[in-house]
């Protein structure tokens, strides 16, 4: 029988303390072998990933749990007792900035009957006090309060039933992610050939980035993997899906200007299931004039390389497996949070380079907010698409009926210019290589559930 155990042995002594007698049955975590649903070779996949429950509960415990997860940026925290809740899966997460101006997360739940520590977005405190029965944490969770303590016989042991911390945390170049898995690879082994291609967005500046107006959230019905796919492989949907925004953003106010539709580009296609597309046409600039006429080019070019600046900073869309997208140009960072097999909520931030002046930046932020803000012409496009393909798919036949995922099949491979395997900016290929790599974590056994 499997046991489940969160929390590594020799990470903390006090784990028999904390777990008791207490084991959980595997029939309580029934297990589905996902290989007859994805067919990578093919390009074929079943709707059942989409709709199905018991798959939704086992990415939870083996796609999302034991994954880099992105939590949010540095600047959301810049003085000690600064914090933020965030989630990762679905389980809500503190990340807090301690006495020694270190970065925090842990669970968001309290340790006595469970409830919220924090209800806040966001904010600075010195403690986080739950408001069930008061036991209180400190900044780094451990528990520093527990009101009648002289109830607990001498047994109870204060520091065996702190908050929960992630087993890991890092950051990369202003973004902080975070692990439950003690032996998941360290942050930059897992991005691989895939920091080459943020940096087109993170590494402009010398100064580094930053969010401003704080984080947006709308919940759409779809699952999660619709938005995380279609940022990591989808560019086919832009001239058809964005037809009526494009032509809003055209000089003519006519259409996509000459040489936008069926442009060249190039698509990047990670082992490990992160993905990003991006046109290689100087006329498939997508940025605020603003911020285009901020830019030195030459300069950049000497920072991040002409292939760099030519390609993913021109344009583009990204997804960092799982669940963490990105839009270099419109400065749109974001999350797809699962909420159940049929429902997402989507946090989003605007990103900027720090050293910008505040008009430029201001533009940005406008700019953002227009075209992928909540409402934005492009955003509400994508939202639908996702919202129109969920509705349907718990029809028996429709369910039944596997999706084609065939563009591009063949056509992986070193071109000589972008680090890694690409295939071309119209292709699935990132598509197929985001399910082949969650196929292969939802097949495998995940540290928590090592045989003891
Ligand atoms: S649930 Fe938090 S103190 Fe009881
Ligand atoms: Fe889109």
């Amino acid at each position: 029988m499997t046991a489940i155990n969160l929390t590594p042995p020799s990470a903390n002594p006090q784990t028999h303390t904390e777990r008791g007698d207490l084991h959980r049955p595997a029939a309580l975590t029934p297990t589905v072998d996902v290989s007859s649903l994805i067919d990578t070779t093919n390009g074929v996949v079943d709707r059942a990933i989409f709709t199905n429950r018991e798959i939704y509960e086992q990415e939870l415990r083996r796609v999302f749990a034991p994954s880099w997860l992105f939590l949010g940026h540095v600047s959301q925290l810049t003085k000690k007792g600064d914090f933020f809740t965030t989630y990762m899966g679905e389980d809500p997460v503190i990340v807090s900035m301690d006495q020694d101006k270190k970065i925090q997360a842990f669970l968001n739940s309290c340790r006595h009957r469970g409830a919220r520590v924090c209800r806040a977005d966001a904010g600075n405190t010195k403690a986080f006090s739950c408001t069930y029965h008061g036991w209180a944490f400190d900044l780094q969770g451990k528990l520093q309060n527990v009101p009648n303590e002289a109830g607990y016989n001498e047994k109870f042991d204060r520091e065996a039933w702190g908050l929960v911390p992630v087993a890991q945390l890092d950051t990369y170049r202003g973004l902080i992610f975070a692990t439950w898995n003690p032996k998941a690879p360290p942050l930059p082994e897992a991005l691989g050939d895939m920091a080459w291609y943020m940096d087109a967005m993170l590494n402009r500046d010398p100064e580094g980035t930053e969010v401003v107006g704080g984080v947006m959230k709308w919940v759409l019905k779809g699952n999660w993997k619709l938005a995380a796919e279609q940022f990591a492989t989808d560019w086919y949907h832009v001239n058809m899906s964005h037809a009526s925004a494009l032509m809003v953003l055209s000089p003519t106010g006519k259409g996509p200007v000459s040489g936008i539709a069926n442009t060249p580009g190039r698509q990047y296609v990670d082992p490990q299931g992160h993905g990003a597309g991006f046109p290689t046409h100087p006329k498939s600039r997508f940025d605020a004039q603003a911020v285009h006429e901020h830019y030195d080019y030459d300069a950049l070019r000497d920072r991040l390389g002409a292939a760099r600046v030519e390609g993913p900073m021109t344009t583009g869309h990204a997804t960092v497996f799982p669940n963490f997208s990105y839009l270099p140009v419109n400065g749109s960072i974001r999350i797809w949070h699962p909420k159940g097999p049929d429902e997402m909520e989507v946090w989003a931030w605007t990103l900027l380079d720090k050293s910008m002046p505040p008009e430029v930046k201001e533009a940005q932020r406008l700019y953002n907010l227009r075209t992928f803000g909540p409402s934005g012409i492009f955003e509400s496009d994508d939202g639908e698409n996702w919202s129109e393909v969920q509705a349907i798919s718990h029809g028996f036949i429709t369910n039944n009926t596997p999706l084609n995922y065939q563009m591009g099949l063949g056509s992986e491979r070193h071109d000589g210019v972008y680090p890694g395997t690409t295939s071309e900016l119209y292709s699935d290929a990132a598509g197929r290589s985001f399910y082949a790599r969650w196929a292969d974590l939802m097949n495998t056994p995940a540290w928590h559930e090592e045989t003891e």
